[in-house]
C-alpha cells in the first residue's frame, strides 16, 4: 500500500520537525479539556469512563484531553513519530492512554462495537477510498455512538495557485481521484503526503451510506479579512478548508426504510 508507506514517512518528518501538529497539550487546556475539545458542545456532559477511539490523532493532543477528562483511551495512528508524542505525554501527566500502530481504514485490531466515541482530525485525505475509513468506524462503535470529524474541503483541495491578480486557481478536477498533484500553493497541504480529494457525495453520501444520521455540519473558519496574499488565511477568505461532521451511529432499522430507486453514480 503505497499511500501509506508514503504517508508514513512523510507524518515520521512531520513529528522529528515539530510540526504544528505536534502541538501538544497545554496544562490550561488540561484543565478544561472538554471546552477545549470541542466548543460547540457536540460531546456529552462528561466522557468519564466512556471508551473513546482517537483516530489518526496522533501528537499528543486529542488523546492527552480525552484522558484529562477521565475517558478510557486508544488513540490510533500510522506514524511511529506522532504515537511516541502520545506515549511521552501520557506518561508525563501520569495518563493511561492506549497507542496502536494502524491505518484508519483497517482496524482489524479493535473488536466490534467497542467505543462510545470516535474523534478523528482532519485526515481521511491521506486515503484513496474514504468508504473503507467509514465502514471501520461504523464496525468500532456501539449503538447510538457518536463520530466527531474533520475533513478538508474538495474546492480547496483543486486548489492549484495563485495567479498575478491574487486569484486563487481551481486548477485540479473535481473528478481527481488518482494522489493529488503537488502544486504551487501549499497552504493546506503537508510535504511529502499522498492526499487526496474527497467529493461532496463521498464525505456526507458514503457516511449515510455507512450507518450513520448526521446530526450537524460546520465549517471551521480560517478568514482574516486583514490577511495578506499568500497567507493561509488570506486564501481561507475564499474558500473553506474545512469541514466538521457531527454523525451518530444507528443500528436499529427505522421502521420505514429502503429506497425505490437504484442509485448510480450518473444519476
Ligand atoms: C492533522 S494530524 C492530526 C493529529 C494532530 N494531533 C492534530 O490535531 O493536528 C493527521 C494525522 O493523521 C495520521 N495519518 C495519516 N495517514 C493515516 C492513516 N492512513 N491511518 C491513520 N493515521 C494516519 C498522521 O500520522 C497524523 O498524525
Amino acid at each position: 500500500m503505497r499511500y501509506r508507506d508514503q504517508n508514513r514517512r512523510a507524518w515520521d518528518r512531520l513529528a522529528a520537525d515539530n510540526s504544528q501538529f505536534t502541538r501538544v497539550a497545554t496544562d490550561d487546556e488540561c484543565a478544561q479539556p472538554l471546552l477545549t475539545l470541542d466548543s460547540r458542545g457536540w460531546l456529552p456532559g462528561s466522557v468519564r469512563g466512556l471508551d473513546v477511539l482517537c483516530l489518526a490523532s496522533g501528537g499528543g493532543w486529542q488523546s492527552i484531553l480525552y484522558a484529562s477528562a477521565g475517558a478510557n483511551v486508544t488513540v490510533v495512528d500510522l506514524s511511529p513519530g506522532m504515537l511516541k508524542l502520545d506515549e511521552r505525554e501520557a506518561s508525563r501527566r501520569h495518563l493511561s492512554v492506549r497507542t496502536l500502530e494502524a491505518s484508519m481504514d483497517d482496524l482489524s485490531q479493535l473488536a466490534d462495537e467497542s467505543f462510545d466515541i470516535v474523534h478523528q482530525p482532519v485526515s481521511t485525505c491521506y486515503v484513496p477510498h474514504i468508504a473503507n475509513t467509514y465502514r471501520e468506524v461504523a464496525r468500532v462503535l456501539r449503538d447510538n455512538g457518536l463520530y466527531i470529524s474533520q475533513h478538508k474541503q474538495p474546492t480547496s483541495l483543486q486548489i492549484s495557485h495563485r495567479d498575478h491578480q491574487d486569484r486563487y486557481v481551481i486548477g485540479v478536477e473535481y473528478y481527481h481521484s488518482d494522489p493529488l498533484p503537488v502544486v504551487t500553493d501549499t497552504a493546506y497541504r503537508e510535504a511529502g503526503a499522498s492526499e487526496y480529494l474527497h467529493r461532496w457525495e463521498q464525505l456526507v453520501g458514503e457516511l449515510c451510506r455507512a450507518g450513520f444520521v448526521l446530526e450537524d455540519l460546520v465549517e471551521p473558519s480560517r478568514a482574516d479579512p486583514k490577511a495578506r496574499p499568500g497567507h493561509f488565511r488570506h486564501r481561507g477568505r475564499f474558500t473553506a478548508p474545512y469541514v466538521r461532521l457531527k454523525a451518530r451511529r444507528r443500528r436499529a432499522s427505522p421502521s420505514i426504510s429502503g429506497t425505490r430507486a437504484i442509485w448510480t453514480p450518473d444519476s
